[in-house]
C-alpha cells in the first residue's frame, strides 16, 4: 500500500471512531483501513479516553489484533445487538452500497453489520465507483463440497470466475472452512437482483454485496474526512 492511500485510510479510521462512546459495544471490522481504528480506540482505552468498551471481532485474524491491542473482547451470543460497527470496504457506490470480501471475512462481517445499529463505513476515496463491480470483483463464498458446480451458475448471471487462491497456491479458506469464488462482473446495474440469485442457492452461503447495510460513509481524500449519511440515519 503506498504511503499517501494509508494515511487516507487512517484519516477516514481516526474520524469514524469519534461516533465511539464509553459503554459501547463495537463490530470490530476486519481489513487495513479498520485496523487504524483498532489501533485508535486501543489508545483512546488506555489514555482512560474511552471506558467499558468491548469489541466483536469479524475474524479470527482482528480476534488476535484486538488481544494484542488489549480491546476487550464480546460474543454476539451475549450482545446480539451491536451499537457501532467500524469496517471497510472494496467498492462503493453513491446511495452507500459496497462491495467487500476482498479479505475474505464476508460472511462474520455481513453478520456483524446485520446486527450493528450503525455501520460506519471507512475508505479512501479510490474505493468510490459510480456502480458496483466496475473495480472489484463480487466474492462469493462457498461451501467446498460441490463448490464447481456454482461456477456455470455464476456464468449465467454474467461473472468471469476465479477461485481465490493463498499465497502457497492452494485454495484460499475463510474463518468457516470455505472457498472464495471471485466474481467479475464489471458493472452491475441491478444488484439487488444479482443478491436475490445468490441467496436463492444451495451451497453458496455468503457473499460481498452489501445492499443497505451501511449508515455511515467516512471518505479520506487529499482535502480532508468526508462523512457522507444514509439518508434515513
Ligand atoms: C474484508 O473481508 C473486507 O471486506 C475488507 O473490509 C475490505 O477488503 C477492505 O479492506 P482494506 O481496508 O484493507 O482495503
Amino acid at each position: 500500500m503506498d504511503r499517501t492511500a494509508a494515511e487516507l485510510k487512517r484519516r477516514a479510521a481516526e474520524e469514524a471512531v469519534k461516533l465511539v462512546r464509553s459503554g459501547m459495544v463495537l463490530g470490530l471490522g476486519h481489513g487495513s483501513t479498520a485496523h487504524y481504528a483498532l489501533v485508535r480506540i486501543a489508545e483512546l482505552l488506555r489514555a482512560g479516553e474511552l471506558r467499558d468498551v468491548r469489541g466483536v471481532p469479524c475474524s479470527r485474524a482482528v480476534e488476535r489484533e484486538a488481544v494484542k491491542l488489549g480491546i476487550p473482547l464480546a460474543a454476539l451470543e451475549e450482545h446480539p445487538v451491536l451499537d457501532l460497527t467500524i469496517d471497510g470496504a472494496d467498492e462503493v457506490a453513491p446511495d452507500l452500497n459496497l462491495i467487500k470480501g476482498g479479505g475474505g471475512a464476508l460472511l462474520r462481517e455481513k453478520v456483524v453489520a446485520q446486527a450493528s445499529r450503525r455501520e460506519a463505513i471507512v475508505i479512501d476515496e479510490g474505493k468510490l465507483s459510480p456502480d458496483l463491480g466496475t473495480r472489484f470483483p463480487v466474492p462469493v463464498e462457498v461451501l467446498p463440497f460441490g463448490w464447481k458446480t456454482h461456477i456455470p451458475f455464476l456464468e449465467g448471471l454474467g461473472a468471469e470466475v476465479v477461485l481465490r487462491r493463498g499465497a502457497d497456491g492452494t485454495p484460499f479458506r475463510t474463518d468457516q472452512g470455505n472457498f472464495v469464488l471471485d466474481c467479475y462482473f464489471g458493472p452491475i446495474r441491478d444488484p439487488q437482483a444479482l443478491a436475490r440469485a445468490l441467496e436463492g442457492r444451495a451451497g453458496i452461503l455468503g457473499h460481498g454485496l452489501f445492499l443497505g447495510l451501511a449508515t455511515d460513509l467516512f471518505v479520506g481524500g487529499p482535502s480532508g474526512v468526508r462523512h457522507l449519511r444514509r439518508p434515513s440515519v
